[in-house]
């Protein structure tokens, strides 16, 4: 049969965005545009305990809200079935998820398992769920992203821990996608710098993979609209949210880890990662997500920390395949390219990330995770089946260069 390309892409992302110092005082009035009588706020204990809560609820008069507070980090499937039987129980009109990835995560599954009933397993990809698709919209949700980094307030995906298998899986569906993504800086200001370096590397990560990712029109076509893939190549769109990105990211997170309460750093912090979110739900990622999640999966170690030392390195191996998007890269991040051939501006690129990181207080490479080279053949053996991820990588890469990239970066 002959190779037919893709010659469309489809883009969807969160529409309603409301950012800005402030914002949130108009959660009660977002509410009411979606007739709720009665909420559900799904949340983190820590961010009870910090009294984020209590501010965000003492802004609400126009409707009754439930307080969910049990969202732990890489939240398991129990964590899920708790908040859905919740919501269950109260019916609510409203899903708000406050916090990192994972309570956003936890709201969006929620909102459609609770309006669509089954089990959150039959909405899990075979073979270890059943693989049925969301049927329609779930009950409307709010994302208030307390941190600058995972792009959930616009993803359409939700991570679940399997802990008894020691498996990550995923429930991906457009209707999983917020209704809203309300962007407060003020939300973010009491994030320690660590968590605001790494989540701010990972973001910087999305935004830069997505745009030297594959575009659409390299890739075959599918059989029908059902079979794209949510990861459907770069289009001009993409390409400007992560420009977009990748500046606002360079140019602010220095300043958001040396003084959280810089509100103007912050700001473009979470507008920077609601963009690259935009970006990279759409057109996809590369080699980095691949590496990482391996090693995630692997050696439990932090996303946007891993993130940070498998990037550059894999920016390097990339090069040869996209020196203009590289060095285009390079400029963005404020590096001056005169004088430079586009070799040396891409290989600017990946200093000026290393820089970044260092300069945020992520030094030491892969091994002061613990990663030892004797680590390196399983972990390039579990990154190469992660295809999803490697299909959109700008250069070719197979078992031996993912084992060259890892061992580069420890
Ligand atoms: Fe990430």
């Amino acid at each position: 049969m002959l190779y037919t390309p893709e010659s469309v892409w489809e883009l969807s992302f969160t529409p309603n965005v409301t950012h800005g110092v402030g914002a949130i005082e108009e959660l009660g009035a977002i509410g009411v545009e979606f007739g709720a009588d009665s909420a559900l706020i799904v949340t983190d204990p820590g961010l009870v305990e910090t009294g984020i809560i209590d501010d965000v609820t003492a802004i609400i008069d126009s409707f009754e809200y439930t307080v969910f507070d049990g969202v732990a980090p890489d939240p398991d499937i129990g964590v899920f079935e708790t908040a859905i039987a919740k919501a269950d129980e109260i019916d609510p009109e409203l899903i708000i998820g406050v916090g990192g990835g994972s309570a956003m995560d936890v709201a969006k599954t929620t909102s459609v398992v609770a309006a669509h009933g089954g089990d959150v397993l039959d909405y899990v990809a075979e073979p270890t769920g059943g693989g049925q698709p969301v049927p329609g919209p779930g009950i409307p949700m709010i994302g208030v992203p307390t941190t600058a980094g995972t792009g959930a307030e616009t993803s359409p995906v939700s991570v679940i821990s399997l802990p008894d298998e020691d498996l990550k899986v995923g429930i991906s569906s457009r209707y999983q996608r917020p209704n809203v993504a309300l962007l407060d800086p003020t939300l973010s200001v009491s994030l320690p710098p660590g968590p605001t370096a790494s989540s701010g590397m990972d973001a910087l990560s999305h935004a830069i993979e997505a745009y030297v990712t594959r575009p659409y029109d390299a890739k075959p076509a599918p059989e029908g609209r059902d079979e794209r893939p949510d990861y459907n190549g770069r289009s001009p769109i993409t390409d400007l949210f992560a420009k977009s990105a990748i500046e606002r990211i360079g140019g602010h997170l220095r300043a958001a880890v040396d003084n959280g309460e810089n509100l103007d750093a912050r700001e473009n912090m979470l507008l920077g990662s609601y963009m690259a979110g935009v970006s990279f739900t759409n057109a996809g990622l590369g080699a980095t997500h691949a590496i990482a999640m391996a090693i995630g999966a692997v050696k439990h170690t932090p996303h946007g920390v891993t993130i940070a030392h498998a990037l550059p390195a894999v920016m390097r191996h990339n090069a040869t395949s996209a020196y203009d998007r590289y060095a285009e890269i390079a400029a963005l991040l404020g590096e001056d390219p005169t004088g430079l051939t586009r070799a040396e501006s891409a290989d600017a690129a990946a200093r000026a990330v290393e820089e970044l990181a260092a300069d945020v207080g992520i030094h030491g490479g892969l091994s002061s995770l613990g990663i030892e080279d004797s680590d390196v053949a399983h972990l390039a053996e579990r990154a190469s089946q992660l295809e999803r991820l490697l299909v959109g990588n700008p250069r070719r890469i197979d078992r031996d260069d993912l084992e060259t990239i890892i061992r580069d970066a420890l």
